[in-house]
């Protein structure tokens, strides 16, 4: 039986580290998916961890937030901060609710090596488009080792070590089977992570329908 990591056991720690790992661009982060989503949308923000793209950067805008995490400590803090949170595993093949916005990010990496199967039910899921943001520098190779060994630590959400991350490569090649559904491509928070907006359905059928 695996154990969780420490970083996901306090949320204190959790956030000190992000911070750290994302320094000044921390706050960018988020402000770029917040900044997809219009007033009022239904969110459901897939590992969502402590609701901070809710509480800092959504709940202003008065959005119906959904956020889902296989940490209970963090599904706490969505409801607490007035959110809808549930406790899922989403490497169970189960069905996601619906939703106008589905998010995910920096937590593709936990579903390699094969994450087509989440990527697929978000895009099941999503009525507009699914925002996913996943980090493409290896921050557990940092040349600072304290901060390389703490990020390595991010792996264990409670199922055992993930030892792989995304690549700009391995992630645009993970995502080439939707290319026709790609609606934007950029990089976020100082380039340390890949913005990918797609929509559900393939473009080419959008355009022609409408
Ligand atoms: C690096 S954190 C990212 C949190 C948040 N999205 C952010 O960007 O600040 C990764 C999150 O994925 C969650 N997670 C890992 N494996 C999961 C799984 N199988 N099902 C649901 N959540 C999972 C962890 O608990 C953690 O909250």
């Amino acid at each position: 039986m695996s154990t969780t990591s420490v970083i996901y056991r306090h949320t204190s720690v959790y956030n000190l580290l992000m911070r750290g790992l994302y320094g000044r661009h921390y706050g960018a982060r988020f402000e770029a998916i917040a900044a997809l989503i219009p007033d009022g949308a239904e969110v459901l923000d897939l590992c969502c961890g402590p609701a901070t793209l809710y509480t800092r950067y959504l709940r202003g805008k008065s959005v119906r937030y959904k956020g889902f995490d296989i940490n209970e400590r963090f599904v706490d803090r969505v409801v607490a901060a007035g959110g809808d949170g549930l406790v899922w595993n989403l490497r169970e093949d189960t069905a996601l609710p619906r939703a106008d916005y589905v998010v995910m990010q920096a937590s593709l990496y936990h579903f390699l090596p094969d994450p087509d199967p989440v990527v697929r039910r978000m895009l099941e899921a999503a009525r507009e488009q699914v925002i996913l943001a996943e980090p493409i520098r290896n921050l557990t190779t940092s040349s600072n080792r304290t901060l390389a060994r703490l990020s390595g630590r991010f792996t264990d959400a409670g199922e055992g070590a993930q030892a792989h991350r995304f690549t700009r490569d391995t992630l645009d090649r993970a995502l080439a089977r939707y290319a026709d559904r790609i609606a934007s491509t950029s990089l976020i928070a100082g380039g340390r992570e890949q913005l990918y907006v797609l929509t559900p359905h393939p473009r080419a059928h959008v355009t022609s329908a409408s």
